[in-house]
């Protein structure tokens, strides 16, 4: 059993505040789905996890297993189990998928067993042979980098796993086959997962313990999965920050009354 714990985490970006305030507390075999309108910090929120530089620290701690990640770079926290899916996967020419999985330290040591993995799990959700001979994400459609992801997901068998939007770009079966493997992986070993979707339909098949709105770059508010389907209707409306005009960007009216009670509401037409 193992525990990832975010605590009052706040990070800025050239100078600006984007996470501001984060608390989470995810378990092994858990599924906390993270829901937000665009802009809100999602994405910021999985790369300060997984260690992406340029992004400043302001406060708080990112603990797995009482293991302070903040301290440690990217790779010694994939070590330590914890994993990320981007949203936009990288290109990495001259690098085959198989190449950067044998050299994971989370795998093993025989190649000949990596390869093997490999080979199984691209059968299980659907993953073209070919691509596995191809350098890494290289002309890959959006599609096929998301699977490509989950493949990576599946043969490291981390402890914890951040998908941001891994559901963009999938049509309806691939969307499928993605999810239910990462279900998979939930309940035979134990993976915790911290998904990030704009779409209730990925979480029809993975299915959340927990659903977090997230807006203004921390949780609003957290429920179970209904709360999905909530927002489906609703959209994100009622947690964007009011867009009220401030006195300084209102221009003054000349035609004021100078001595109108400047604490009454919904007079001006
Ligand atoms: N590297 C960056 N430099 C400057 N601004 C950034 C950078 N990354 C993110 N931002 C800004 O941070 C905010 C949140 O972005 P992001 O985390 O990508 O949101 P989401 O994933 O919820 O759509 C946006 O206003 C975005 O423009
Ligand atoms: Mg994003």
């Amino acid at each position: 059993m193992s525990e990832l714990v975010v605590e009052g985490l706040r990070a800025a970006v050239d100078g600006r505040e984007i996470l501001t305030g984060v608390d989470l507390y995810v378990r092994s075999g858990e599924v906390h789905a993270v829901m937000g309108p665009n802009g809100s910090g999602k994405s910021t929120l999985a790369h300060v996890l997984a260690g992406r530089p340029g992004y400043e620290i302001l406060a708080g701690s990112v603990r797995l297993d009482g293991v302070e990640l903040l301290e440690l770079p990217a790779w010694r926290r994939a070590e330590a189990g914890l994993f990320l899916a981007f949203q936009y996967p990288v290109e990495v020419p001259g690098v085959p998928l198989r190449d950067l999985l044998v050299a994971s330290r989370r795998t093993p040591d025989d190649p000949d067993l990596v390869e093997a993995r490999i080979r199984e799990e691209a059968g299980r959700i659907g993953f073209g042979e070919r691509f596995l001979e191809r350098p890494l994400n290289v002309d890959l459609s959006g599609g096929e980098k998301k699977r490509n992801e989950t493949l990576q997901l599946a043969v490291l068998a981390p402890a914890f796993a951040v998908l941001d939007e891994i559901d963009s770009g999938l049509d309806v079966d691939a969307l499928r086959a993605v999810a239910r493997r990462i279900e998979e992986a939930t309940r035979d070993d134990g993976l915790g997962v911290l998904a990030i979707t704009h779409y209730a339909r990925l979480l029809e098949v993975l299915e959340p313990d927990v659903v977090h709105v997230f807006a203004g770059g921390r949780i609003q508010r957290s429920g179970g999965p209904e709360l999905a389907a909530e927002l489906e209707e609703t959209g994100y409306e009622a947690y964007l920050p009011a867009a009220a005009p401030t006195p300084a960007d209102a221009p003054a009216d000349p035609f004021a009354d100078p001595f109108a009670d400047p604490f009454a509401s919904g007079t001006s037409p």
